[in-house]
């Protein structure tokens, strides 16, 4: 028969057993074997209330729920008491306080960045508007507009990389990535009339080996000014200009004859070599960064011929214009005294932090 006294050892075993489980799996393993519905002991007891007298069904069912009460009220406090022990050790486990911190990292531009910011503000200075153009370049703006038509001798020189045409191969109008931005002298006098004073930077590319001042993808910039009256005695004062803002009065420039297609007539700027001074050797030998020549190259320049002039309906007779365009990366390595080139684009952050 069974008696209230059964329900108090069962309570108590029940209490005992929840006060040592050791984790949540532990209690609710406890909670089921008590109180399932299905099965739990005290479930099982409550069943066999059936069999008693009707004179000792109050006393147990009291019993059944005082160990009911029991059973739950440790259950909570065992629970609360696993979660404040969860709590606990989680802030045993915070981070070290004491532990220096990580170097935070300083973001900055990249040379090439900050030189073609410094040649756009140096050319601001003198009236030009900074614009970009088309990476993606038809063969009309990169060649044909600028008097190098297909069998042209001076393609060769430009070494392209050629790519099918996105819009549908018209084999009319070859696409190729550009070898320069001097197309964009074109489209800008396509798109404007005169007075035209604009400066490109950009990048451009050419199937190239590479070496200390050559890369097949590399920067260049491009000016053209468009107006009545001008000679190349402003091509000649725009550089001079440019070239002193640029690198103070101690570089000595060379301003002599050279040959483009689109200029006429036409000439190359160059500066001494910061490398050899000059000189076109080190103690090494041959000066690598100008190849010994102990100059470098900065940029090609001329009047706008009058055809390019002509082919965008501007009247050569009225207005004339002169243009230069050079590579980026030779005026960064005369800002930042980088020897070899290279060294811009294979971003090691240890060289690229250093200048
Ligand atoms: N685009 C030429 C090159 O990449 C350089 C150049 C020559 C640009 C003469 C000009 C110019 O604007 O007038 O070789």
């Amino acid at each position: 028969m069974p008696q209230a006294s059964d329900l108090k050892r069962l309570a108590d075993d029940a209490v005992k057993e929840i006060a040592a489980a050791a984790d949540d799996a532990a209690l609710e393993a406890a909670r089921v074997r008590y109180l399932s519905r299905k099965d739990g002991l005290v479930t099982a007891a409550t069943h066999a209330i059936g069999s008693l007298p009707n004179a000792e069904k109050p006393a147990y069912g009291q019993a059944i729920n005082e160990a009911k009460r029991r059973i739950e009220e440790s259950l909570a406090s065992r629970a609360s008491e696993l979660a404040t022990g969860r709590i606990e050790k989680s802030l045993g486990e915070a981070d070290d306080l004491t532990l220096p911190p990580r170097r935070v990292r300083l973001g900055r531009l990249h040379p090439i960045s900050r030189t073609i910011r410094e040649i756009t503000r140096v050319l601001a200075t003198m009236g030009f508007e900074a614009v970009e153009g088309p990476e993606v370049e038809f063969d009309y703006y990169n060649f044909e507009a600028l008097n190098i038509p297909r069998d042209h001798p001076a393609r060769d020189k430009f070494n392209t990389l050629w790519i099918g045409n996105p819009k549908g191969d018209d084999p009319a109008k070859p696409v190729l990535l550009r070898t320069h931005t001097s197309p964009m002298q074109i489209r800008i006098m396509e798109q404007r009339k005169p007075p035209v004073r604009v400066v490109v930077p950009g990048r451009c590319y050419r199937f190239e080996a590479t070496d200390a001042t050559h890369e097949s993808i590399f920067f260049q910039y491009e000016g053209l000014a468009i107006d009545e009256q001008l000679s190349m005695a402003d091509l000649k004062g725009v550089l001079y200009s440019f070239a002193r803002q640029l690198f103070g009065g101690d570089r000595k420039v060379r301003f002599r004859p050279d040959y483009f297609p689109f200029t006429e007539p036409s000439a190359e700027i160059a500066f001494d070599c910061f490398v050899c001074d000059g000189a076109g050797t080190t103690n090494a030998g041959r000066c690598p960064t100008c190849a010994g020549s102990g100059w470098i190259e900065a940029a090609g320049c001329g009047m706008v011929h009058p055809e390019a002039l002509r082919r965008v309906g501007y009247d050569p007779a009225r207005h004339q214009g002169f243009a230069f365009g050079g590579g980026v990366e030779r005026l960064a390595m005369l800002l930042t005294g980088t020897p070899d080139i290279r060294l811009f684009h294979e971003n090691d952050l240890r060289y690229l932090e250093s200048v």
